[in-house]
């Protein structure tokens, strides 16, 4: 069974606490919220933490510290810091000392939960280049492509046909279709699959700072450039990388990543000399690149590098026959991994999962698997089990689209009966109401089974 990631958040922000609570459901990460620096730094004295994310206000200078303190102690760790937007100075620095990413507030989920990703992706890989052969076997475990439907077949063809090419991949789809997971499954299927699978998220990196990320820069090159740094060009090298979102790099980057697709060579911020790469590069998107090529938004000649293999990832609702499976894989990953003794989906619930749209795609399934995991008391998941939310879903202070009192009651009705396992007479008692008056609404809104 693979070791469950952990995670730990040192901020005195409760927004990010909800995040990282949000994330870690998601995710079925491991979750320590610290909300000193003390705090965090004692509970890092006491195990080690795979992911440490550091967002602190207002003292840059102690988040310097902090960062610099947990380098230092556990080289091995990756740490995310976050920054106020206007703060370029503290980014910089936080990078030089040691931060594995580097966000800018206001953080969203979604740029978060990338960070962290990308984060653990490179953990894994170094612990696999060490010879860890658990984290191998993770990483492996984590690219078990499911579907049986004709396109996804199709997709799985192209991978197996791409893979021991060098040729570059641009992989279109929505958020939560499997971007990612396809890029790392032609990452392994390649003769690159020792060396390193680089991921960078394109709409997350501060644009000052992204050609260092990119192609490194040499020490003194500017203010906060103490050392000489290598970008994630030369961690790739000899591997692949993965431009996650590359619809959102600016013009200017633009051009400097097409002459490296060109002469596959990169040259550091602050440096003159040329030195030679050899990266396999799968791009990813989720707009519509051709379309943005086409109105002269982003470089066609880029486009045109990238759109060499192009692969299509369909949004789950055009492939529905794959969701008994999927949620089937997923059922049997949650079920090990919370150690529940969940064996299978009743027919019922099975029929909302087909009849649902799914606007998160596969991540939102799984989502709802592992929670209904989680909630199930009996060896079947039943419909009472079943949430469905995306992560891109407004947080909770803001209202939300449907204003409905119906919708807003049912929502209150169904939370409640998360919040106590399913239990009837306990929920009744939170809601004020009686156990009639409650199975009479649970049955106007489809909540019993
Ligand atoms: N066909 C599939 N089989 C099994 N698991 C899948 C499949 N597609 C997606 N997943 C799982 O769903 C989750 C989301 O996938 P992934 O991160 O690759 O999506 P994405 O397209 O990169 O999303 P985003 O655009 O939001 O970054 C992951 O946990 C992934 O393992
Ligand atoms: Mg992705």
């Amino acid at each position: 069974m693979p070791r469950q990631q952990s995670l730990i958040f040192i901020t005195n922000r409760s927004s990010t606490g909800a995040l990282a609570e949000q994330i870690a459901r998601a995710d079925a990460f491991s979750l320590e919220i610290a909300a000193t620096i003390s705090k965090g730094l004692e509970l890092l004295v006491e195990r080690h933490f795979d992911v440490i994310v550091l967002d602190v206000q207002p003292s840059a200078k102690s988040l310097l510290d902090c960062l610099r303190t947990i380098v230092h102690d556990d080289p091995e760790a990756k740490v995310i810091v976050a920054v106020p937007a206007d703060d370029v100075p503290s980014a910089v620095q936080a990078l030089h000392h040691g931060a594995a990413d580097v966000l800018v507030h206001p953080l969203s989920s979604q740029s978060l939960r990338r960070a962290i990703r990308s984060a653990l992706g490179t953990a894994v890989k170094q612990s696999a280049r060490l010879g860890s052969r658990n984290n191998q076997t993770l990483l492996e475990d984590n690219v078990t492509i499911v579907g049986q439907t004709q396109v996804m077949r199709e997709v799985e063809h192209l991978i197996a046909k791409a893979a021991p090419t060098d040729a570059t991949v641009l992989i279109c789809g929505e958020s939560g279709t499997g971007k990612e997971l396809v890029a790392r499954a032609i990452h392994l299927q390649s003769n690159r699959r020792k060396a390193a699978f680089v991921v960078v998220d394109c709409s997350s990196l501060v644009e000052n700072l992204f050609e260092s990320e990119l192609f490194g820069h040499v020490k003194g090159s500017f203010t906060g450039a103490t050392v000489t740094k290598h970008g994630r060009f030369e961690l790739a090298d000899g591997g692949t990388i993965f431009l996650d979102e590359i619809g959102q790099i600016s013009p200017n980057l633009q051009g400097k990543l097409l002459r490296v697709l060109q002469e596959r060579e990169i040259t550091k911020v602050g440096s003159n000399q040329v030195v030679r790469v050899d990266v396999r590069v799968i791009a990813a998107t989720n707009t519509q690149l051709q379309v943005a090529a086409a109105q002269g938004k982003f470089r066609r000649e880029l486009f045109y590098r990238l759109h060499v293999v192009p692969i299509l990832l369909p949004p789950l609702r055009e492939r529905r026959a794959d969701i008994p499976l999927l949620a089937s894989h997923f059922l049997e990953k949650y079920r090990l991994v919370r150690r529940k003794k969940v064996q299978e989906i009743s027919a019922k619930a099975m029929d909302r999962l087909m009849n649902y749209d799914w606007p998160g795609n596969v991540r939102e399934l799984e989502h709802v698997i592992e929670r209904a995991v989680v909630l199930a008391e009996a060896p079947i998941i039943s419909p009472r089990n079943l949430t469905y939310f995306s992560l891109e879903e407004p947080a909770s202070e803001e209202l939300p689209a449907d204003g409905r009192l119906r919708t807003m009651e049912k929502m209150h009705i169904q939370r409640a009966l998360e919040r106590f396992g399913g239990h009837r007479a306990k929920t009744a008692e939170y809601l004020g109401i009686d156990r009639k008056t409650l199975r009479a609404k649970m049955v106007k809104y489809g909540l019993s089974d």
